[in-house]
């Protein structure tokens, strides 16, 4: 029968049969046969195949194999005496599928760079560092729809296309059609006005928590931002859930609590590829990951945040003042160096954030939400929305934004509004966090920033 290896060295049975199917890592000659390891993506480890010279293809296939050539494996799993593994398979069989060219297979077993690995972003989730990277991302984005499904919270389905600006920051990509003669006409002509690729799946999540009271959406976003960071991608995933009846207070407790069941869940079902970022990538990330899960919190106001910048004397490229942005640096400084974890912070001013976060008392600030996390910075965003139809035009024209596109938006709050929160994960951050990968181009298949889309 044929199995994963990852099936095979969860409850190996000596003396199986079995058959595997995967791409050959290394080949190495002893006298008389051939080792030879495979692997085929299912989990950090290989298999280690014995090729006896009795095969028939042994002189004419078998020592010709080299790294990247597929092969379909029959054999017993026997004890191996070897260290490091528990099992090995002596082949009865080994089919070649596919020969992988040794002159040319761009990954021979030495250190690749990830810049050098980005060119061949097809071949390299066969490196075992993107292929551990694959996985965890794949773990994490299950861990976030059984977090809010256990909870009740129901999957929304937001457009891709749109044609509300949420952030309102005009960094969206406009759709166009073939025949356009410009960009703005060809969106008008099909839609009836223009359209673009979504900056993010809150307002319509609105609608729907709205409706059916805890929601979420989770899905990709897109923005033309000129950010050439390692922090920042053109197209990424972001997850967002939308809660009636829950103001700033429930919506940092939702928060927490998810991203402290997504590493615990992570820590418990891919210890094997979190231990290799720990060994290879990002020495003692095990530990700072567990620190997370096992203590609280922190949480201070903007405000705060901008006192304590300004206490602690250090030299910024940017300048600290209130009423300004946090910058990466300033975030960074914060959760890494003043409070060693993650770091809520609370109260923007209202004048730097969107319109759709609601007023606080004060006229000065908004009830906005950034979680900062050490190594990262910005985490999640979110805040509670402004309910009060009055207040919300009022913002909305400060904004400059033309209220015809929002009446829908409005409507919201002219018929049975309610107090209501949300907040928006960027996923990458959060495979970069569990990974400790430095880059956010290598937590993403297919990376996309300013210049860059080979595939
Ligand atoms: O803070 P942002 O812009 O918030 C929103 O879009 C809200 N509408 C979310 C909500 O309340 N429903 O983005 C949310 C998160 C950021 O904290 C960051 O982690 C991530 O999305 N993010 C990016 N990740 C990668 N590349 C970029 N260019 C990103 N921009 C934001
Ligand atoms: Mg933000």
């Amino acid at each position: 029968m044929r199995k994963r290896i990852a099936t095979i060295l969860a409850a190996p049975q000596r003396g199986e049969q079995l058959q595997i199917a995967g791409w050959v890592r290394t080949r190495r000659d002893a006298s008389g046969f051939s080792f030879i390891e495979v692997g085929d993506g299912s989990c950090l480890a290989n298999i280690q195949v014995i090729a006896d010279q009795t095969l028939t293809n042994y002189g004419d296939e078998i020592k010709k194999l080299s790294a990247g050539c597929s092969v379909l494996v029959t054999g017993t799993l026997q004890e191996s005496p070897a260290k490091g593994q528990a099992v090995e398979l002596l082949a009865s069989e080994v089919r070649v599928l596919g020969w992988a060219d040794p002159e040319t297979y761009p990954l021979q077993k030495k250190h690749h760079s990830f810049e050098f690995l980005r060119n061949i972003s097809h071949l390299r989730p066969r490196t075992n560092a993107l292929g551990a990277v694959a996985r965890v991302r794949s773990r994490l984005s299950y861990g976030v729809h059984s977090f809010f499904q256990e909870r009740g919270f129901i999957q929304v389905h937001t457009p891709i296309i749109t044609t509300s600006d949420c952030e309102g920051a005009g960094e969206m990509f406009q759709v166009t059609t073939p025949s356009a003669v410009s960009a703005a006409e060809a969106a008008a002509e099909f839609f009836g006005r223009p359209a673009g690729l979504t900056v993010s799946g809150q307002l319509q999540a609105e609608v729907y928590a709205q409706a059916l009271g805890n929601v979420y959406t989770f899905g990709p976003t897109f923005r033309a931002e000129n950010s050439n960071t390692s922090r920042h991608l053109a197209e990424f995933w972001m997850v967002e859930p939308e809660m009636a009846f829950c103001d700033l207070e429930c919506n940092r407790q939702v928060a927490e609590e998810m991203l402290k069941y997504l590493i615990r869940l992570v820590l418990a079902e891919c210890s094997e590829d979190l231990a290799l970022f720990d060994h290879f990538i990002a020495k003692g990330l095990l530990a700072r990951l567990q620190q997370v899960v096992d203590h609280d919190f922190a949480h201070i106001t903007y405000s705060e945040a901008v006192e304590q910048l300004l206490q602690s004397k250090h030299s910024f490229s940017y300048p600290v003042q209130w009423g300004g942005d946090l910058q990466s640096e300033h975030e960074r400084y914060l959760t890494e160096t003043i409070y060693h974890r993650p770091l809520i912070v609370t109260d923007y001013p209202a004048a730097i954030k969107p319109f759709y976060m609601r007023v606080s008392d004060d006229c000065r600030t908004v009830a906005a939400m950034d979680i900062l996390v050490p190594g990262i910075g910005e985490i999640i965003g979110g805040s509670q929305r402004e309910e009060r139809y009055d207040v919300l035009v009022a913002r909305m024209q400060q904004a400059g934004i033309e209220l015809s596109g929002y009446e829908w938006y409005l409507d919201l709050r002219r018929y049975g509004s309610v107090p209501h929160s949300g907040f928006g994960l960027g996923f990458e951050r959060l495979v970069q966090f569990v990974t400790g990968m430095a880059n956010i181009r290598e937590v993403i298949p297919f990376p996309r920033t300013p210049g860059f889309a080979p595939c």
